[in-house]
């Protein structure tokens, strides 16, 4: 399975007060945003870059920047907006996409509502941003429709992932990595991941 789980005492740490109910809404919004920075960190270990000249006060020299626009982040809305945020203050000039899905309450489907995708997504490296892996439905629709427009590679960033969710993007998208900061341990009766953090659009927005 293409699963990177990211062990590092700053993520637990972070992880369990995101995890925690009394974190309030500023507080979770912000720890969101920091964990996403650094889930960013580790997956973009292998972006494309390109040769440039750099004049330093001393001389020139050759230098390896980042190709930005070959590099495309796509937002599942509502909470992966907020991870967004905390991703454009490492690289603020990303182009974002946004998708916009919610699970249906009964059937735990997800029901498209928004598409928006930038015209760079053509041949682009793309990250698909999304906190919670649960059943995979919404990641796995997603995926369908980013690839409609022939994407170079797709990478899931999720903050806490189940077994079933990375199963389903394993069995249907077997091309796609999944970055996350844990793997819980199971869904529960109404699709919730557990231990989790519960629901994050509505922590994330105070819904
Ligand atoms: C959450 C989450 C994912 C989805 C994961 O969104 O942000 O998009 O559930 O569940 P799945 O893996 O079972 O599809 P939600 O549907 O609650 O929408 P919201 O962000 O608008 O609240
Ligand atoms: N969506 C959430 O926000 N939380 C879960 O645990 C599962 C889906």
């Amino acid at each position: 399975m293409k699963v990177i789980e990211i062990r590092h005492p700053i993520v637990s740490h972070k992880l369990a007060m995101i995890r925690d109910v009394n974190t309030d809404t500023k507080q979770f919004r912000e720890l969101i945003k920091e964990v996403s920075g650094i889930l960013a960190y580790e997956a973009m270990r292998n972006l494309p870059q390109v040769l440039t000249k750099v004049k330093t006060p001393f001389m020139e020299v050759e230098v390896d920047k980042i190709d930005l626009k070959k590099i495309v982040l796509v937002s599942v809305l509502r909470a992966g907006a907020v991870m967004i945020e905390g991703i454009l203050e490492l690289l603020p000039s990303l182009s974002v996409g946004q998708i916009g899905l919610y699970r249906d309450e009964e059937t735990l489907q997800p029901v498209e509502y928004y598409v928006k995708l930038p015209k760079n997504i053509n041949g682009a490296t793309v990250f698909l941003i999304d906190p919670m892996l649960a059943t995979g439905g919404s990641a796995a629709a997603s995926l369908d429709l980013i690839k409609k427009h022939n994407p170079n590679t797709i990478t899931l960033l999720s903050i806490i992932s189940a077994p079933e969710g990375i199963k389903k993007v394993n069995d249907l998208h077997p091309d796609v990595e999944i970055y996350t900061c844990a793997v819980d341990s199971h869904l529960n009766e109404i699709g919730y991941i557990v231990p989790g953090l519960g629901d994050a659009g509505d922590r994330l927005f105070g819904t």
